[in-house]
């Protein structure tokens, strides 16, 4: 078991490269199931346990692989195994993306429940809706989606909630669907773009991605492609907080700052100076910055993905923050860890009030989730004396070599193995 051991008080200088979008990369290698012929090149795929485990995942339906650090080539031409029911399947949130995959190639799939952070009731009834809108039969059977179609026929669907997995989801089956099948109130996150490009580089016609309306002409057949994942917009901005909390002078490189924009206008609310310039972004900051309000929002809103590490930043920033949490009703459990290094932090329902308090004190305090982890680390990073991150299992889920990447910008952090 390993742990995360960080001395704070150090200024962040220097330049990072920030990795290929986590939740991308994993919508985009379940879509490359679809290929019916050749393979799937994709490149900028983050080194990340999320993406291990649908690489075993995908193995175990029978698509070949071949892994390098940060691309895969994926042969889907040979699945034989339409049942996804490993351990890694239940453990992670991604694997919903296999119903719609398979459902769009094969018109049918047994896939079970997925699993993923705690951080709210998680419902999957606006994938459900889409896929029966699409002709499929849905049943939950023993802790499993198990679907079929004769056919898949386009039609209108109207999400009743933006839901980032359900416009994915219902696009990839559309994808191979009869006709044209129009989604509104879909999410616009940059990973949908990333998704509906992806499938238009397999011969699909998705048009609109990014926009609230989403209009796909089904085709016969998805072929292999060349692909580049984009660049992760939450974890630049994690790293962007932290730049902001520690002060000093960061870069991030291989970047969309289009995609920050809402994190870049925050920061500079509370006194950090950001620059873009092409595909980076540099955050300069004293470190002394005043508290802001925040509401998480769907794209191109504040992200929740980054509400947890915006938080730590927020523990001591001067004056009172709001945090308004509307997208994930528990998304505030890494706030008790925060206490334990002495921030004032008063939850009540989906709202976190933050008093800025001086400076935080080393503790030793656990990740309780993916984000929350990342919220810890910063804490430690600001923190007076010794910090230690436990459970950082849920970090290397979705942050690929953190601590390295924090040492290159001059921190004093390292992983260590222990045994409970
Ligand atoms: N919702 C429903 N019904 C559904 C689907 C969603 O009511 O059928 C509700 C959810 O309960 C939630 C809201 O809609 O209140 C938004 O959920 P969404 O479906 O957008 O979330 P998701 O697809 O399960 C993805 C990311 C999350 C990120 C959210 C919101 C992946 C694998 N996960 O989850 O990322 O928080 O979108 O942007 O893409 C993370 O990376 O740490 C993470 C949790």
């Amino acid at each position: 078991m390993d742990k995360l051991v960080i001395n704070g008080g150090k200024s962040l200088f220097g330049s990072i490269e920030i990795n290929g979008a986590k939740n991308a990369a994993v919508a985009i290698l379940p879509a490359a199931i679809m290929a019916s012929k050749n393979t799937c090149s994709i490149d900028n795929i983050p080194n990340i346990e999320d993406v291990h485990c649908l690489e075993r995942i995908l193995t175990s339906l029978g698509c070949k692989l071949k892994i390098n650090k940060n691309s895969v080539e994926i042969d889907s031409t040979c699945i034989d195994n339409l049942n996804a029911n490993t351990e890694d399947v239940r453990k992670m949130r991604a694997s919903y993306y296999l119903i719609g995959a398979l459902l769009g190639r094969f018109k049918k799939a047994r896939v079970e429940l997925p699993g993923g952070c705690p951080i709210g009731v998680r419902p999957i009834d606006q994938h459900i809706k889409g896929f029966e809108a699409l002709g499929a039969q849905v049943e939950i059977k023993h802790g499993s989606v198990v679907i079929s179609a004769d056919r898949l026929i386009g039609t209108n669907i109207f999400f009743d909630v933006v839901s980032v997995g359900a416009t994915i989801n219902v696009m990839l089956a559309a994808s191979l669907a009869e006709g044209v099948t129009t989604l509104e109130n879909v999410a616009k996150e940059p990973h949908i773009v990333d998704v509906a490009n992806f499938l238009n580089s397999m011969g699909a016609s998705i048009k609109g991605a990014g926009t609230d309306i989403i209009r796909i002409t089904g085709v016969k057949e998805l072929k292999g492609c060349s692909y580049s994942v984009i660049p992760d917009q939450i974890e630049a901005g994690t790293y962007m907080i932290a730049a902001a909390a520690c002060g000093g002078e960061v870069v991030l490189q291989n970047i969309i700052p289009k995609h920050l924009e809402s994190i870049s206008a925050k920061l500079i609310e509370m006194g950090a100076e950001i620059k873009e310039d092409g595909d980076s972004i540099t955050i300069k900051s004293s470190g002394k910055l005043k508290g802001v309000n925040i509401k998480t929002q769907p794209y191109p809103g504040f992200p929740t993905d980054v509400q947890q590490p915006m938080s730590a930043l927020l523990t001591v920033s001067s004056g009172r923050s709001i945090i308004n949490e509307s997208i994930w009703e528990s998304r505030f459990k890494h706030v008790d860890e925060l206490k334990k290094m002495g921030a004032n932090i008063k939850v009540e329902g989906r709202t976190a009030i933050i008093d800025g308090v001086k400076n935080l004190s080393g503790a030793v305090v656990k990740a309780t989730d993916l984000r929350a982890g990342a919220a810890m680390v910063i804490a430690g990073l600001i923190a007076e004396g010794a910090t230690e991150v436990l459970s950082i299992e849920h970090i290397d889920r979705g942050y690929p070599n953190i601590e390295d990447k924090f040492k290159a910008l001059g921190a004093d952090i390292k992983r260590v193995s222990y045994s409970k």
